[in-house]
């Protein structure tokens, strides 16, 4: 029998099966040879949520849960949070390696020249009501922007796009400022050229009366930090998302509005909003043992706790609360902190998350700095999408590069009503 092979003996038919184990997977189409008769289908997998199914080969991004490690195309997490900018770190998703400097001046250019957004994207955005959720504009103003560049459609022509990759990294901060800029009733500001990509969306955030908007420098690297650890998370909701809608050929536009409507949910992009609401609650640090007690009898779980892939460490996690020192230099302590902080302290020593591993996620203390920087809570998924557009886009077009990748369409298992007569209505009871 060949190394690397798979036997199956199936007892309904006493008939044995050899299938290739290629990268620690069978092929799922591989079972279908597995038949009680000529009119079976053939045996399928049943795997609701994707538990134990690889739905494609990628190269980008590279986890692994138990010993807390995340690597963008073999470069690890922390060595591109301390050295690279995120632009960088976008170019590296994309294109599979680090840019020289001459690559890196191009990419940073051409992005900076596709911030500014078509005017009647502008008035569309004014359309929505006074207190419209920021996730809400975003998904929608993303997909809107289908509308305007038809020749996104040209999934195939890779000039066609690199011009969408282009515009879209370029155009999420100004999107996300506005939305932001509208939920709080201010006039838009446009994109500054001047500025790196971090600082101009500060300055599209935050610009008043002041003719030119100087970033903090410790506040500008601290974001561009977040969205790095933010830029790509293998096959997460939200990237499954995106692979399945443009699996159709969708542009773009219409995909990464998808991807980010997954991301809306508080299970994936609003985790953090929830640390928030559990640190306020818990109000001091004295009454961190007892909310802990009331975890432990199974009253409600520790929010920014526990990682369905790492059982380790969250690596993001370590970062996080690095930045969150450099950021409360400049804004001053978040009184959160002292609170978090006592919470992963007493949890860590006890039995009942150490047994179960669980550890504090990229989500405890991200919140914490975003509320620090003066974000408000609603934008808080908004700032997670700006960082993850790269590695959506990464994953799209390594998708369409695919040959094996077709139109994602899983199977199911029936459980409805077995063929059935028809009944009028007048006859129906
Ligand atoms: C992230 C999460 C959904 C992963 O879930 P999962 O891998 O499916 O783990 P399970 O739900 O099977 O939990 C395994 C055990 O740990 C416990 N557990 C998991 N997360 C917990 C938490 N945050 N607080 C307390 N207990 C927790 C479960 O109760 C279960 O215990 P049991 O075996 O006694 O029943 C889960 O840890 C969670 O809900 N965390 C809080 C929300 C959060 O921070 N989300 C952001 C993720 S980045």
């Amino acid at each position: 029998m060949p190394e690397n092979t798979l036997t199956i003996t199936d007892n309904r038919t006493n008939k044995t099966y050899t299938v290739p184990v290629e990268n620690g997977t069978i092929r799922a189409m591989d079972l279908r040879q597995i038949k009680t008769g000529s009119d079976d289908f053939g045996l399928m997998t049943y795997d609701p949520a994707f538990m134990n199914t690889a739905s494609c080969k990628s190269a980008i991004t590279y986890i692994d849960g138990d010993k807390g490690i995340l690597r963008y195309r073999g470069y690890p997490i922390e060595v591109l949070a301390e050295r690279c900018t995120f632009l960088e770190v976008a170019y590296l998703l994309m294109f599979g390696e680090l840019p020289t400097e001459k690559e890196l001046k191009s990419w940073v250019y051409d992005i900076t020249h596709h911030t500014m957004l078509h005017e009647t994207t502008k008035k569309f955005m004014e359309g929505f009501r006074y207190s419209a959720h920021p996730m809400s504009m975003f998904v929608s103003t993303i997909a809107a922007l289908s509308s305007v560049y038809p020749d996104a459609k040209l999934v195939h022509s890779p000039v066609d796009r690199t011009h969408q990759i282009v515009r879209l990294i370029g155009k999420v901060p100004s999107i996300a400022a506005m939305s932001y800029r509208h939920n709080v009733g201010f006039p838009y500001v446009y994109p500054d050229n001047d500025l790196s990509y971090t600082e101009n969306f500060m300055n599209m955030l935050w610009k008043m009366v002041e003719p030119k908007y100087v970033a903090n420098p410790a506040i500008a690297r601290a974001l561009d930090i977040l969205f790095i650890l933010h830029a790509d998370h293998e096959q997460n909701c939200s990237t499954n998302a995106m692979r399945s809608v443009s699996s159709s050929q969708a542009d773009p536009y219409l995909s990464v509005a998808s991807a980010a409507s997954a991301l809306a949910g508080p299970l994936h992009g609003g985790a953090n909003e929830e640390v928030l609401k559990m640190l306020d609650e818990i109000g001091s640090k004295d009454h961190v043992p007892a909310y802990i007690e009331r975890v432990k009898r199974g009253e409600f779980r520790l929010m920014g706790f526990g990682h369905r892939v790492y059982k380790n460490h969250d690596p993001r996690a370590k970062i996080i609360k690095r930045v969150a020192d450099e950021v409360f230099d400049v804004t001053g302590k978040n009184p959160l902190i002292d609170i978090a902080v006592e919470l992963e302290r007493i949890a860590l020593q006890d039995d009942y998350f150490v047994t179960r591993k669980l550890y504090p996620n990229v989500d405890f203390y991200s919140g914490i700095i975003y509320e620090a920087m003066k974000f408000p809570m609603d934008i808080f998924p908004v700032l997670f999408a700006i960082g993850r557009t790269p590695g959506w886009l990464a994953q799209w077009q390594e998708m369409l590069l695919d040959k094996e990748q077709r139109i994602a369409r899983p199977r199911q298992i029936y459980f409805g009503p077995s063929k059935r007569d028809y009944v009028p209505i007048e006859k129906r009871s």
